[in-house]
């Protein structure tokens, strides 16, 4: 694999269900999954196969189904937990597990209530398990974000040494920075003596709205695998958002240097999928697939883009599944965006003072409504023509 592609892991299935109020049936995963798999993600995350029967039959149907995505089934470091994930995971044409462990002091100290030398052992003892029930296993230091750098560095070697060939860092509370995490990162890849065995993964929370920041920050460092869900959807504020992810490493590639194996134009059918299936609806601002994300209101907007659309796009509305950018029509739209709309609609105004006169009143419609539809558009040129 090419060391400038960026591995995308798709946790909508495991993380993404963890957003309380979120949880799936078996055949609304599945439905996703191949969603996922359509889009060509290369790894999915599809659930925590000791959580409930229920999850264990959801990672086995998906293991047994998808055949272009290597699938992942979460598992703490606890044989039990292992072997309930190999189990599902044992028809998988490419099967993951990963197992996790907390590093930070505070998880640890009263959540584990290990020391950190056993924390090391369990870890080191949990990869040797899942190592020896299936070729693929990822490790994830729970709490990264808050550990200490010495410590991530011992866990991390043994970890490798254990025979994982994954190595993620979770900023599981969504408490850093983007320099900082970057950093984090560089030191890890510089100061572990086997990194150079493992792919270095990121996992960012976005309780401080970082989340994409960070790991986009640590994929500049050296990560090359994101752990993301569609919609950003996750415990809390939610994970990394796979649409901004990939189209920032699509959009900014100049400056980024990587790229993914996305299929971009499936990204909108995916995010309409998994807001229907959970019923968390995708908020009109929100990047990428937001009802508004390539749609322009202000005349100054709408004149740019129709002289040369990238005045105000970076992207193509198209290119991540839209069938066109949107000129909105309301208070601040302009004349130029005015007639464009009435063309497409295909009315015709006989001269500059019948548009003129329409132009007016649509303005002072606009003054009372949000939102002005092609229907009120009709409308009002009909009574502009129809008064004269
Ligand atoms: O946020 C987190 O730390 C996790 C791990 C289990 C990877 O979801
Ligand atoms: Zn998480």
């Amino acid at each position: 694999m090419s060391n400038d592609r960026v591995i995308i892991f798709d946790t909508t299935l495991r993380d993404g269900e963890q957003s309380p109020g979120a949880s799936m049936t078996k055949e609304e995963k599945l439905r996703i999954a191949k969603a996922l798999e359509r889009m060509r993600v290369d790894v999915i995350e599809a659930g925590f196969a000791i959580a409930s029967p229920g999850d264990f039959e959801a990672v086995k149907a998906i293991a047994e189904t998808i055949k272009d995505s290597t699938i992942c089934s979460l598992s703490r470091a606890l044989d039990g937990d292992i072997e309930r994930a190999a189990e599902a995971l044992k028809n998988a044409n490419s099967g993951r597990i990963h197992t996790f462990i907390a590093t930070s002091p505070i998880h640890m100290q009263y959540k584990l209530r290990m020391q950190p030398d056993q924390v090391i052992e369990q870890a080191v003892r949990a990869v040797k398990k899942a190592r020896s029930l299936c070729a693929d296993v990822e490790f994830s230091c729970e709490d990264a974000g808050r550990s200490e750098i010495d410590f991530l560095c011992r866990i991390i070697e043994a970890a490798i040494d254990a025979g994982a060939r994954t190595i993620n860092i979770p900023d599981t509370v969504g408490y850093s920075i983007p320099h900082q995490y970057a950093e984090t990162m560089r030191q890890l890849l510089e100061r572990i003596p086997n990194a150079d065995k493992a792919v270095f993964s990121v996992h960012c929370h976005n309780d401080l709205g970082l989340a994409v920041a960070n790991s986009l920050a640590a994929v500049v460092a050296g990560a090359r695998q994101v752990e993301c869900t569609i919609n950003g959807l996750g415990e809390r504020a939610g994970n990394a958002a796979l649409e901004e992810i990939v189209m920032a490493i699509k959009t900014r590639q100049d400056l980024l240097g990587v790229y993914t194996n996305i299929e971009t134009e499936h990204i909108l059918s995916t995010s309409r999928l998994v807001s229907g299936i959970t019923g968390f609806p995708v908020q009109p601002n929100k990047a990428i697939v937001g009802a508004n994300a390539f749609a322009h209101e202000s005349g100054i907007h709408q004149d740019g883009v129709l002289k040369h659309r990238e005045t105000y796009e970076i992207m193509r509305a198209q290119d991540v599944g839209w069938n066109a950018n949107k000129m909105v029509m309301g208070k601040h739209s302009g004349r130029n965006a005015f007639r464009a709309r009435l063309e497409e609609l295909g009315i015709v105004l006989p001269g500059e003072a019948e548009l003129n006169a329409a132009f007016a009143r649509f303005k002072e419609l606009a003054d009372k409504k949000h939102e002005i539809f092609d229907e009120d558009l009709q409308a009002l040129v009909s009574d502009s023509l129809g008064e004269e």
